[in-house]
């Protein structure tokens, strides 16, 4: 299978494209940053900007990709610093790469959406048939990205899908998401004995491994249609408070300090979102399951974050 991958250089581009490698596709990446290290050697790699649509109808015209994954983003907390650019590289971004899939034949995209969808006052469980009323550019921007999407496949045929996030956790560096503190409480306590979280203790969202969510990718992607009652799925793994997530820190690195600093701005947007989400819609239409609860998760993670901090030294992931 012949996929294009926009914006796989981040945090989830990292442990995607291995994967895909791995399973026997041929994978063209289109990002702004440079081919980072340690990117498979048949990966092609593109440099470009998504909010010029010649650069990703250039590409698309010649690797004629069966699928696109439309990853490339400004996210939740780097878009509110920058919300114009934010709105020009979700916005302009995902309605290019929806063009360039009309223009040049491709048959599905695939879109990666987010809690920051959701806005304040929802109960939780939040189901996928809720008002969509966020409050940040992100959250706007991606609103936005999802009915497009159906603009597309109602209007042009394009078979679009995709997810709705909750905080990603890996052993990676974060793009800028209000959920990062959930990994520098990894990161960070193993490297510097310690972290100050920009949240309150009770602060809750729904979080998941990156192996589920890419899991959930593949197999959201490769379901047959006929399945499928709806393009974007919430899915759900894990809701724990910070302070659990210190607990399970300090269960595993003894004499941690981990300690919490609210940040009034960023706290706003997580009491924004959901506590948890009900995702019954993915467990009966693909099966989606997860695997990882926050034990396992905790114990997969701390070897990872160690290799990445003997490897990367001082340039390791700093504080969000
Ligand atoms: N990581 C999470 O917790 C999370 C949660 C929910 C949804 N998502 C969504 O998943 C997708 C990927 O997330 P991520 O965490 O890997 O993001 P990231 O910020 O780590 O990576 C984004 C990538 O997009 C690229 N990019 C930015 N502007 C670009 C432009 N103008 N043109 C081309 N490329 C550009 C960046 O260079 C980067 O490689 C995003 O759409 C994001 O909204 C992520």
């Amino acid at each position: 299978m012949k996929i294009l991958i926009t914006g796989a250089g981040g945090q989830i581009g990292t442990d995607l494209l291995p994967i895909l490698v791995g399973r026997g596709d041929d994978v063209a990446v289109f990002d702004l940053a440079p081919r980072p290290e340690g990117c498979p050697a048949e990966v092609e790699w593109v440099r470009g900007d998504i909010t010029y649509a010649e650069e990703i109808n250039t590409l698309t015209a010649r690797f004629r990709p069966h699928r696109i994954m439309h990853l490339a983003a400004i996210l939740s907390a780097a878009g509110e610093g920058i919300p114009h650019r934010a709105y020009r590289i979700n916005m302009d971004g995902t309605r290019n790469v929806l063009e360039a899939a009309r223009l040049f034949g491709v048959e599905q995209v695939f879109f990666t959406s987010t809690i920051a969808a959701f806005g304040p006052g929802l109960t939780s469980p939040v189901g996928d048939d809720v008002p969509l009323r966020p409050t940040t550019m992100y959250g706007i921007t991606k609103v936005a990205g999802e009915l497009l999407g159906e603009y597309y496949e109602a209007n042009f045929g394009i078979d679009f899908r995709g997810v709705r996030f909750p905080g990603l956790i890996n052993a990676g560096i974060p793009g800028g998401g209000t959920s990062d503190y959930a990994l520098f409480m990894y990161v960070d306590g193993m490297r510097s004995g310690g972290y100050e979280s920009f949240c309150r203790p009770d602060a809750v969202i729904p979080f998941m491994y990156m192996p589920d969510a890419i899991r959930a990718m593949l197999e959201l992607m490769d379901a047959p249609k006929a399945d499928l009652g709806r393009s974007i799925y919430n899915i759900a793994a894990i809701s724990p408070t910070a302070d659990e997530i210190a607990d399970a820190v300090r269960a595993r690195i003894p004499g941690v300090d981990l300690t919490f600093a609210p940040d009034p701005a960023r706290q706003a947007i997580l009491d924004s979102w959901p506590d948890v989400l009900d995702d019954s819609n993915a467990r009966n239409d693909w099966g989606w399951n997860h695997e990882f609860d926050l034990e396992a998760m905790s114990d997969d993670l701390m070897p990872k974050v160690k290799a990445l901090i003997d490897a990367q030294g001082e340039n390791a992931p700093a504080h969000a």
